[in-house]
């Protein structure tokens, strides 16, 4: 049988065909607009992955056997508000992830209402990003619309009830909606007074593996596939990505180097970081992981390369950057360009370069934003490891991560080896992993992470390079504290 994995980006839909030996047949990317309408505000259509998806569908089958497929599994980008009428319409595009209008919300949430409170209600705070804040946001600004709210979903759950009529959300990508009770694993009711919704504008909860039901007989036409295909709940697009590189039960980390970078702990126990640093979020594998989650990670080096330099070769641009170079640099760069989440927390946060001289070259910076990115990283690996837990070593997944120089820099500023697996397919190959459970090819998620995913290369540190980094890094941790309060005075209103 044949499985179709989506990965419901920020920058596009990257969908794969997969069959139930893990083994990748096809893929298809739609790419897709991303508004920012005033700084550090974030928009999308949810009518743009809908057509992704649609048009995506029967492009990836094409020269298969469609009536193979027997399911369909969607990890998507998290967090995303998407607001639809009485009728189904979506009311406004969609406020995504990476966010920042909600600053005066979150202070209120983590305020008025109390750190404490929330973090009893559902085991995390606010965070700007976060989709409690965001309704909020809507209730003040846009009455209207907030009046005519019927549904509140996730991006990846309008897919899933684009293709199935059903309103479902799955565990791991509610978890980020500041509206479950995470541990509970049912919405919280206190949490939706405070947002001033109903239990019945919530769409229903399912693990990540569990079938939300079939195609709609419209749909398996217009696509060309089974009536019988099953779409599983999926889940959040990071807990997507640690199934596909088998980041699943105790212990496993997984570090995603895509738009966001995320390090990702699987546990299979409930916990919570005292100081909420770190998301305490559920996983897609019944079980639940701890995440810190910032804002741009490959997005900054997307950003130099194509916007400021004004190229696409990425590797031309990291070719000079040779083992000498690493840990020797006097360039930094904060890479907070949508400011930031973990562990900060400060939507004013910029993106910085300092430290530039008279010979500063273009490859110095370009080498400052692959280390900002990993320092950033490390600052909530830190964390964790302040937590106990411990990390002897990581997968890392996401488009950044193809750069074997970016794996390197990272290897040496966390001083552990990085695994890369073979079906280096992040969300997509998760999503596929879950509709596989979810059609019973596999029992559970381990089962299906056992049988599929296996490491294909590991990137090691080197004692004299991870020395010099940890200095680097010594540095590097004085300079937001040091510009913290600048950011302030130079908000816009
Ligand atoms: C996680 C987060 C991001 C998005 C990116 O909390 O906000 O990783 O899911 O797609």
């Amino acid at each position: 049988m044949l499985y179709i994995g989506i990965d419901l980006g920020t920058s596009a839909a990257k969908l794969l065909l997969v069959d139930e030996q893990g083994k990748i047949h096809n893929e298809v990317t739609k790419e897709y607009p991303l508004e920012f309408p005033r700084p550090g505000w974030s928009q999308q259509a949810p009518a743009d992955w809908k057509k992704a998806v649609f048009e995506g569908i029967p492009q990836l089958l094409t020269g298969f056997d469609a009536s193979a497929v027997a399911g369909i599994g969607c990890g998507g980008q998290m967090h995303g508000l998407v607001v639809l009428d009485e009728g189904d319409n979506v009311i406004r595009p969609a406020i995504l992830w990476n966010d920042g209008r909600t600053a005066k919300q979150v202070e209120y949430l983590n305020r008025v209402i109390g750190k404490e409170k929330l973090s009893e209600l559902t085991a995390n705070i606010a965070f700007a990003g976060f989709t409690a804040p965001k309704l909020l946001w809507m209730r003040e600004n846009e009455p209207g619309n907030f009046a005519r709210i019927a549904k509140i979903m996730l991006p990846k759950d309008y897919i899933n009830y684009s293709l199935t009529g059903v309103h479902s959300c799955d565990y791991s990508d509610a978890s980020g909606m500041l509206l479950l009770d995470v541990r509970g694993k049912c919405w919280s009711k206190e949490m939706l007074d405070i947002c001033g919704i109903t239990e019945s504008q919530m769409p229903k909860l399912f693990e990540s593996y569990a079938c939300i039901g079939t195609v709609t007989p419209e749909i398996a036409k217009r696509l060309g596939i089974p009536g019988t295909v099953k779409v599983v709940a999926g889940a959040g697009d990071n807990a997507a990505a640690a199934v596909g590189t088998g980041t699943v039960g105790a212990g496993g980390c997984n570090i995603s180097l895509g738009t966001s970078g995320t390090v990702f702990i699987s546990s299979s126990r409930f916990g919570v970081d005292p100081n909420n640093a770190l998301h305490a979020f559920a996983h897609a594998d019944g079980g639940y992981h701890l995440m810190g989650c910032m804002l741009s990670a490959a997005s900054c080096n997307r950003w130099l390369c194509e916007d400021i330099l004004k190229t696409a070769d990425y590797a031309a641009e990291q070719a000079d950057i040779t083992d000498e170079k690493l840990g020797r640099n006097r360039v930094f760069f904060l890479p907070y360009l949508m400011g930031e989440r973990s562990p900060i927390n400060d939507t004013d946060a910029r993106g910085v370069f300092i430290g530039m001289t008279m010979d500063t070259s273009r490859s110095d910076m370009v080498q400052s934003v692959l280390e900002g990115v990993a320092f950033a990283i490390r600052d909530s690996f830190e964390v964790a490891k302040a937590l106990g837990v411990e990390i002897p070593r990581s997968n890392i997944c996401g488009g950044g991560a193809k750069s074997k120089l970016w794996r390197r820099i990272v290897a040496n500023v966390l001083n552990i080896p990085l695994d890369s697996v073979v079906t280096e397919q992040g969300p997509g190959y998760g999503g596929a992993m879950l509709a596989m459970v979810g059609c019973g090819a596999y029992k559970t998620v381990q089962e299906a992470a056992e049988k599929l995913v296996s490491i294909a290369s590991t990137v090691c540190p080197d004692d004299g390079i991870a020395a010099r980094y940890e200095e680097k890094y010594q540095k590097f941790k004085k300079l937001y504290p040091t510009m913290k309060s600048l950011f302030q005075t130079l908000k816009e209103d």
